[in-house]
């Protein structure tokens, strides 16, 4: 991509398309029940989740990624090659490097693009979007690619009943674009992100990167992901709440204007102590965790994608979304919803 700052005028960025792509593959409560030392009513009653998405064999994160790009491209009717950057959200990436953004860039024709990744966990989606907004707005890009994707199953101990139960694999996203003939207000109105690394260890996986290096030997629990889920579960309920309503609160906003909530789906628990906290009425917050599981970047963007098609998020909406992930991290956004 090649960008003048501040050429575009006065652009604002637009939340224009949604897409998605789930591996056929499902792991349900029954088969997790034949795995370890679990039952059906311990995870739907501890998570409100039933079956999960999982990749097949031979797909990495970017062969999910790639899909859910064509898809997004082709619900908003858009040439690859019209791609100014494209920002992949993940911390299941196929490799250290390449990047999964510069692999999916390539397989889906976006040979224009600059691609990064972003680690941001579960937060990731909507720390892209904030990248997405700022390039936009400022000239740079005009039109920006937001896919999240996670196989996480490939970093998830199948012996540990404390995550394997928890997780799916999918790739979800959007399209951001300059928009000249706008009004005055933006389609983003802000975000509220955030990150708290004193608390980085109660979510890690501890193998893999320049601290324990693979090539140095590891016991392999070290290789997969591991977790204090009490200590994420109280970190996520005060986070959730306080980010909506800071966010809300900067803008001197109630929550009685959002239309929709989207929260990130990783325990419906979270989720409804966040619904009960911020005095929600719950018809107008959307989720999909009993499919899904915890799909870390590409949950929000899955559950905005599949409330579009039930028509529950529908043009002109305005919609908050917000998660918390390994970091620990954070993030809010508000957003009108105005598709092309
Ligand atoms: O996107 C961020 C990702 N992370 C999260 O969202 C995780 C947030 N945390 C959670 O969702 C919850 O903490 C969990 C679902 C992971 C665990 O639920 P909990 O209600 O916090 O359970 P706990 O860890 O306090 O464990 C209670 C008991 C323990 O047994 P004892 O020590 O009381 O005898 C666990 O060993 O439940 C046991 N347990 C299980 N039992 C049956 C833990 N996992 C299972 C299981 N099946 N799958």
């Amino acid at each position: 991509m090649i960008g003048v700052l501040g050429s575009a005028g006065r652009a604002h960025a637009r939340l224009a398309a949604l897409g998605s792509y789930v591996p056929p593959g499902v792991l349900t409560n029954a088969d997790l029940e034949r795995q370890v030392d679990t039952t059906d009513e311990w995870i739907v009653s501890r998570t409100g989740i039933r079956e999960r998405h999982i990749a097949g064999p031979d797909q990495a994160t970017s062969d999910l990624a790639i899909l859910a790009a064509k898809n997004i491209l082709s619900t908003a009717g858009v040439d690859p090659n019209e791609i100014d950057v494209l920002i992949v959200p993940t911390c299941t990436p196929d490799y250290l490097f390449p990047s999964v953004s510069a692999i999916t860039a390539s397989a889906i024709g976006a040979h224009r693009a600059a691609a990064f990744d972003i680690q941001a966990a579960c937060s990731g989606f909507i720390y892209g979007l904030a990248q997405a907004v700022a390039l936009v707005e400022s000239g740079l890009a005009q039109k920006v690619l937001v896919v999240g994707a996670e196989v996480f199953s490939r970093v998830t101990n199948p012996q540990d009943r404390g995550t394997c139960i928890l997780f799916g694999d999918a790739a979800a996203g959007a399209l951001i674009v300059a928009d000249e003939d706008h009004a005055a207000s933006s389609g983003f109105v802000g975000f509220e992100l955030g990150a708290d690394g004193s608390m980085g260890d109660q979510l890690l996986i501890p193998v893999g990167g320049t601290r324990h290096p693979a090539a140095a030997g590891f016991h392999p629990d070290d290789a997969y992901l591991q977790m204090n889920g009490r200590e994420v579960f109280k970190f996520a309920t005060r986070v959730m709440e306080d980010s909506v309503l800071r966010l809300l609160d900067r803008l001197a906003m109630t929550i009685d204007e959002v239309d929709l909530l989207i929260p990130h789906q990783a325990n419906q628990r979270i989720i409804d102590h966040a619904i009960g906290r911020l005095g929600i009425d719950p018809a107008r917050v959307f989720g999909n965790l009993e499919r899904y599981g915890n799909t870390s970047a590409a949950s929000i963007p899955l559950a905005l994608a599949e409330a579009r098609d039930a028509g529950v998020l529908r043009p002109g909406m305005l919609v908050m979304m917000v998660g918390f992930g390994a970091g620990l991290t954070w993030a809010a956004c508000l957003v009108r919803y105005e598709p092309t």
